[in-house]
């Protein structure tokens, strides 16, 4: 049984919960950006992968490329969308970011699941 909702756990965690686009709010909740300038960049890129992307295909999430793989396919998409080099390196901040987030956020519900079976694993006693 227990073995099971780690399992689980696992696959929610690989899975849609990966898939997020994080508001600066929550950036800065999580402790990962901090400065003025870093949130104002994280603001510019999240509203052009909601708006100026979205001109031609639904939106893409950090996660869904390798860093490699948004390094070769952002640079026509900046061209594509019109925008510039402070949009691309906003973009690139907003992956870098949001893919510590991701991380972030795995680790502490591997720690909620282990504390959880701690408990379970005590009261059985
Ligand atoms: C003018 C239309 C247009 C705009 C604007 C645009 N894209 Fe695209 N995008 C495409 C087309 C067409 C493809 C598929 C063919 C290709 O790779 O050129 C694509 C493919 C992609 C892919 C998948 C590529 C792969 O090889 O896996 C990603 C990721 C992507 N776009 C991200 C973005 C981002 C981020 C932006 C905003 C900076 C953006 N796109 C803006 C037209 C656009």
């Amino acid at each position: 049984m227990k073995k099971y909702t780690l399992i689980l756990t696992l696959i929610l965690l690989v899975g849609c919960a990966n898939y997020i686009l994080p508001t600066a709010k929550e950036l800065q909740d999580e402790g990962i950006v901090n400065e003025t300038s870093e949130i104002q960049s994280i603001i510019r890129a999240r509203n052009n992968l909601t708006n100026a992307c979205l001109d031609c295909h639904r939106v893409t999430y950090p996660q869904e490329l390798s860093k490699q793989g948004w390094e070769r396919v952002l640079p026509p998409m900046i061209q594509k969308a019109r925008l510039g080099k402070q949009a691309m390196d906003d973009i690139y901040f907003y992956i870098d970011k949001t893919m510590q987030c991701v991380e972030l956020r795995k680790q502490k519900e591997l720690e909620k699941q282990k504390a959880l079976e701690m408990q379970q694993a005590q009261s059985a006693n």
